[in-house]
């Protein structure tokens, strides 16, 4: 059973190569690795993708300055909780352009100065395309600032906060399909013809064997009944234990904010959701076929919050609690923001007037304000013998 094809797409040699190599079919995640972080190929690893309004995908950070200075407070009450004195690390996995790594930096340093003085800002950014441009914008930050690996970090663990957004939809998923009596796991297949040209195919591979089907359980996948249809198809998310045990071994006490698209278990699995939660973005545009154009399209997949938060804790994380981005920054003080636009005339008005419009595309609870912020802790920060204060943004909104 053929469940997609793209045809007019023409595969590109790199991955007819890699497909006949690998016998002609490879797991869903293989291939979805291979698009996004191939060094040469990948859309990230090459540095092909853009990030923003003018680019292939708009993220919260880059609508403007606003959203970071909203950030700023949780990441000062946060790194204000280490010992004095102590060296602190601003640790910010997949930045990106590196624009949000930028503004918190500067309101760190305009803010909070003496906390800016003992931090430094560190990038772990695995695709040398993206690093390249960072490097490029951080050459005005204000923080001593440098890119390393996980293993580097974890070779001299930090004490502070890492940021991940936007980061953990990137990373592979596994892809299912329900055949009517069992999962298996979804291929990405190259057809070759004596006539026509090779094209590539989703197709059911292998069932899966009985050790895959255990973490199905916990997500509701393996109840019997008749509710999921033949081609239900769905992800899983193989490659968050290993990120979030990478992240855990390199910092010895702090933080850990996550924020991304991500539902619980019974929205994600519903048995009307039934091609999963895929897409794929390039300049602007969506679509949820995958196999357009391998390379150049930003494929993205929610988390699941369960799913997530096991990871965590099998990894030595201590969950703080999760909020929607929309309550999280009105936590925040974002109506408070808000209200001080309106103050503005003449020629500052249009800047507002857009500063205005990006503040509630950050909040618009079927877009970006229904992202999740899940805070994580580790050492002294997830909490000890004097149980620290419940993050701000989880906290109620300021009064006036
Ligand atoms: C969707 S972009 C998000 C960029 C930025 N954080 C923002 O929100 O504007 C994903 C970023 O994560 C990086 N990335 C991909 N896989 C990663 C991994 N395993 N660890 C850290 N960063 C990763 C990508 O290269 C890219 O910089």
């Amino acid at each position: 059973m053929s469940l997609t094809a793209s045809p007019e797409s023409a595969v590109p040699a790199w991955l007819v190569d890699r497909l006949r190599a690998a016998g002609g079919a490879v797991p869903f995640r293989t291939y979805m690795d291979w698009a996004l972080h191939d060094p040469q190929h990948g859309a990230y690893g090459a540095g092909r993708l853009q990030v923003g309004p003018a680019g292939d995908f708009a993220t919260s950070p880059s609508l403007g300055p606003d959203f970071a200075a909203l950030l700023a407070p949780q990441l000062a009450q946060w790194l204000a909780q280490q010992p004095p004195d102590a060296p602190l690390a601003l640790v910010e996995t997949g930045p990106g352009e590196g624009s949000l790594a930028l503004q918190l930096a500067t309101a760190l340093a305009e803010r909070w100065p003496e906390l800016a003085a003992r931090t430094t800002l560190l990038l772990v950014e695995p695709n040398a395309g993206m690093a390249a441009r960072q490097r490029r914008l951080l050459e005005a930050c204000p923080l001593p600032c440098r890119w390393l690996s996980f293993a580097e970090l974890q070779a001299q663990p930090v004490r502070g906060v890492m940021l991940a957004h936007e980061v953990l939809d990137a990373l592979a998923v596994e892809r299912i399909v329900w055949d009517g009596a069992l999962w298996r796991q979804q291929q990405v297949a190259l057809h070759e013809g004596a006539e026509a040209r090779p094209s590539l195919r989703l197709e059911p591979g292998a069932p899966l064997p009985p050790p895959a089907l255990a973490p199905l359980e916990p997500l509701g996948l393996l109840q019997p009944g008749p509710q999921r249809t033949p081609g239900f198809t769905t992800e899983l998310h193989p490659a968050l234990a290993p990120w979030l045990a990478e992240a855990a071994a390199g910092l010895a006490a702090g933080q850990l904010l996550v924020i991304d698209y991500a539902h619980e278990a019974w929205r994600y699995y519903a048995p009307q959701r039934r091609n999963g939660t895929l897409m794929a973005y390039r300049q602007q545009r969506a679509t949820d076929d995958p196999l357009l154009e391998p390379g150049h399209w930003d494929l993205t997949a929610h988390l699941c919050l369960e799913s997530l938060q096991s990871a965590a804790e099998a990894a030595g994380w201590t969950l703080l609690g999760q909020r929607r981005q929309g309550e999280a920054l009105l936590a925040l003080g974002l109506a408070q923001r808000l209200h001080g636009l309106q103050q503005g005339s003449g020629a500052e008005l249009p800047q507002l007037l857009s500063r205005r419009e990006a503040l509630l595309r950050l909040v618009d609870p079927i877009t970006l304000g229904d992202f999740r912020w899940v805070a994580l802790a580790r050492g002294e920060g997830a909490g000890g013998q004097a149980p620290a204060p419940l993050p701000l943004f989880l906290q109620d909104p300021p009064i006036g």
